[in-house]
């Protein structure tokens, strides 16, 4: 994270460190329906992406439902610390909420790791099949133990190479080039699989990084690539969609737990319902993303995925006996359900 960042974030902490509602998890007391209480979610995308539209969404349905007394408020762009500084603020109740890419939530909730498995899904309606299954439900609800709960996934399209200067048309295309992953095991093994040069670097320093020419590239989907303008260096973008690593919501247990059931079902039927608005903004922004990076100056390819699919099944093989692959076989028996 940036210094000035930092300082940001660690003054706003401390602000959060006085709130009442972190004497009231430490007393353990309930948060109670009369007066009005607040939790705070913080993320790490642009004020300008789906995502985040979908939360302040959220946010209002929720001041609607409980009539002002519970109340959501959302701070965007990494104000508050990379994605997962920010999970392990929600672990420890410090903010109530975040809303993190599967990716980094790896390394708090091991089962992720299936989300970072490329070409694991064969395409987007079986993706969708596997996240409304009770598959899916598992998944969102793995984090239970680690004191994360997931009230819902965001979609997060599929994420595709995008580089300065060469364009990704093959798996040989990536040799010798720097791509930026998340702060991920399972990324980084990806774009090493694939035959490129990982490297983790927070969302919040990429920008720079890339027009440092610190990196030769990155991946992601085409709202993020747009909506924190790395159009503006990378000029050539290949949906390969490696993978389709979805958002997920997720308030901190201990916040979870003394809600009453009344507070609960606000909050669930909130993010169900923010979650169904945003699947339909994706579709619209997606396409919205790919035209505007167009009239950038941005190329966009269409490679034929079948020499990516065979470069990464020796590491899909190499899960064999783990619940990664537990999770690789359920899911790939779901490929063809209607
Ligand atoms: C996506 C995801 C973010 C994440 C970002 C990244 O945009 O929605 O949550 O921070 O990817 O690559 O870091």
């Amino acid at each position: 994270m940036a210094k000035s960042t930092s300082l940001m974030a660690v003054a706003l902490l401390a602000a959060l460190f006085a709130a009442t509602a972190v004497y009231a998890f430490r007393t353990g007391a309930t948060v109670s329906t009369s007066e009005p209480h607040t939790l705070k979610l913080g993320h790490s995308l642009d004020q300008g992406h789906p995502v985040h539209a979908a939360l302040e969404f959220m946010a209002e349905r929720l001041d609607e439902k409980s009539s002002g007394t519970l109340r959501m408020e959302v701070i965007p762009n990494g104000q508050l610390g990379a994605e997962t500084e920010c999970v392990s603020l929600v672990q420890r109740g410090v903010i109530a909420m975040t809303k993190v890419s599967a990716a980094p939530l790896e390394n708090f909730v091991p089962e992720m790791a299936i989300f970072g498995v490329p070409y694991v899904f064969e395409d987007e309606q079986h993706y969708w099949r596997v996240l409304e299954s009770d598959l899916g439900r598992e998944l969102l609800l793995a984090g239970e133990k680690q004191g994360l709960h997931g009230l819902c996934y965001y979609d997060a399209g599929a994420r595709s190479f995008y580089t300065v200067s060469k364009p990704i048309l093959e798996p040989a295309d990536l040799a010798g080039l720097l791509i930026r992953v998340q702060e991920s095991p399972t990324s980084i093994a990806m774009v090493e699989a694939l035959g490129g040069s990982p490297t983790p670097v927070d969302f919040s320093d990429l920008y720079t990084n890339l027009q440092q020419g610190v990196l030769d590239g990155a991946e992601n989907n085409p709202p993020s690539f747009y909506t924190n303008r790395h159009y503006e260096v990378c000029k050539q973008y290949s949906l390969d969609e490696h993978t389709r690593t979805p958002d997920l919501l997720v308030i901190s247990q201990r916040w979870w737990s003394r809600l009453n059931t009344q507070q609960q079902q606000w909050l669930a039927e909130a993010a169900a319902e923010s979650a169904e608005f945003e699947r339909q903004l994706w579709k619209e922004k997606t396409e919205e993303a790919l035209t505007k990076s167009k009239e950038k100056g941005v190329e966009v390819y269409t490679p034929d995925l079948q020499a990516f699919r065979e470069q990464v099944k020796p590491l899909l093989e190499s899960y064999r006996g783990s619940r990664v692959g537990d999770l690789i076989d359920r899911i790939q028996k779901m490929a063809d359900d209607p």
